[in-house]
This record gives structure tokens, sequence and C-alpha cells, in this order.
């Protein structure tokens, strides 16, 4: 049974990305996604909004395309130096950052594995600069897959000090969690690497889906697996490659997840009732049994 307690969080806000061609990362995300910059850092670095909050991509000039940190909205009222405090004596470093970032004035950072850094705060600014007409234009950030060689760790972290729930996992590698009624906010990959399987953007309809891969295709961006239904989650996704190799997914019609219940809201398209969390096999990753060259588990 899945524990009673509510997540200390309730979304998923940001990702930021290392890269080490800052023009072309903003030009993909601004330009093919349609995402809207709204602030530019100290450092040169770049916020991009969806439409309503400040950022919800953040990218960063480096040596090297890399995982920057994961930002996660704590629910409203949330004590940020109890939230410390509470930290430490799970064993954990942490401190509150004020001002380390424009749209966000305190923040907590913390590390619960080596090369995942994840910030917590209760509020950003919502600037809604407007959900572009050109691009894809999703409707918002719903998902980030994340790989640690210390999996089994950060997904304790996240389901036993933020409160997430356990919703399926594929073969053991990749783990599915919940913070919120959505199948996924994280996918806890666990392989031995320190990066961002992908990032996981929310489409109006599925129709979109069509449109979204046309215009990929016109600016040169393979849609490298789907668009296909998958089995854990399923969620309608197709995937492409941001400019530094990061892989994009686009979904819609991702399954719901109730905690009460212990199960997803049942769907015409599930192979079976209850849905509740369960392990799948790499070999049942997508419900229509669509194979594609691509191998998405070793991407
Ligand atoms: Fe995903």
């Amino acid at each position: 049974m899945q524990k009673q307690f509510a997540p200390k969080v309730f979304q998923l806000g940001y990702v930021a990305l290392e890269t080490p061609d800052i023009e072309r990362a903003r030009d993909h995300y601004a330009e093919a996604i349609g995402m809207t910059e709204t602030a530019i850092g100290h450092e040169g670095e770049s916020y991009l909004s969806i439409g309503y909050e400040h950022h919800n991509i953040v990218l960063r000039q480096a040596n090297r395309v890399a995982m920057g940190h994961l930002g996660f909205q704590l629910n409203p009222g949330t004590d940020l130096k109890a939230l410390v405090r509470e930290l430490r004596t799970f064993g954990l470093s942490a401190q509150v950052k004020s001002d380390s970032q424009p749209g966000i004035r305190e923040l907590i950072e913390v590390e619960p594995v080596s090369g995942t850094t994840l910030q917590l705060y209760t509020d950003i600014d919502a600037p809604a600069p407007g959900f572009k007409r050109t691009g894809v234009s999703p409707l918002r950030l719903g998902h980030v897959a994340v790989i640690s060689p210390e999996g089994p760790k950060l997904k304790a972290f996240f389901m036993d000090f933020l409160g997430f729930w356990f919703t399926d996992t594929i073969a053991g590698i990749s783990n599915f969690i919940t913070c919120n009624r959505e199948h996924h906010v994280v996918n806890v990959v666990s392989m031995p690497d320190n990066r961002v399987h992908h990032i996981a953007f929310q489409l109006k309809g599925n129709a979109s889906h069509a449109m979204a891969c046309d215009l990929l295709a016109e600016r040169g961006l393979p849609v490298k697996w789907g668009p296909s239904r998958h089995t854990a989650g399923h969620n309608i996704a197709g995937y492409h490659y941001d400019p530094d190799q990061v892989l994009i997914e686009l979904y819609t019609d991702m399954d719901i997840f109730i905690p009460e219940l212990n199960m997803c809201e049942a769907r015409p398209w599930h192979g079976h009732y209850p849905m509740a969390p369960r392990e799948w096999k790499l070999t049942e990753l997508a419900a229509w049994e669509t194979e594609f060259a691509f191998n998405l588990a070793k991407a």
C-alpha cells in the first residue's frame, strides 16, 4: 500500500541544462519548442518560459553538455528553514539561498545523490509572457527522467523524504514516481551515468503530435521514436533530440494516478484492470506493440 501523507512538492517547475553552445540551445527552445526568454542571468544564463511561470528551462554556457539542476515547487506556506532542518535530520546538507536566480527569491538547494542537484521553492514569479503561436508550443513541463548510478538512493529521497508515490517500473531500471495526479513527474533511471535521460513537455491534444512532428521535420530535427502509446503511464509520446543530444519527449494522454486507490483511473486502452503499480518488461514499452529501430532504453 502507498503511504498516506501528502508529498511536500506538487510539481516539477524547471530543468536547468549546461550547454557548450547556448545560442544554438536557446534557438531550439525558443524557436522550435516555442518558449519565451524572460531573463538573462549575470553569467549569461537564459531563462525560458512556456507561457506562465518565469522559467521552465534554464540554459547555462559550459564546457560540455550536463544536467544543471531540477526545480520542484513546494506546497504553499512551507517553512524553508524548518525544511532545511528536516533535510539535515535526514542526513543531507542543505541551505536556503536568496536571490540565486531571477524569478525566485528564496530556495533550498540539496544534492540527495552526487551529481543530481534539486532546488525546492514555494514561490516563482509569473510574468505570463503568453504561449507562443509558433513552434511546438506545449502546455506545460510535465516530467523529467534522470539517470543516476545511485538510482535506489535517489528514488528513496523522492519517496521517503519528499513523499512521492511509486507508480511503475520498467525492469527495475526506469522507476516512475509522482507527486501529483499525473502517472509520473520523475522517472529515476538506474544506470552508471549522471545526466538527464529526457525532458517531457505536455502537448495540447493528440492532434498536436502531428503538427509538432511536421514542425520538427521542417527544422531538420528527426523524430527518433513514436509518437506511440507507452505502457507505463500510457502517454502518447514522441521523442527528438535537442541540439546537445538531450532527449525531448512530447506527450499527451498521461494516466491519472489515484493514490487513495493505488491505481490509475481506468482507460479503454488499458490492457488489464486495475492499472496498479507493476513491473513492465523492457520489451513492453509500447501499448500498440509499435517497433522502431531507435532503442529508447539505451537513449
Ligand atoms: Fe517520459
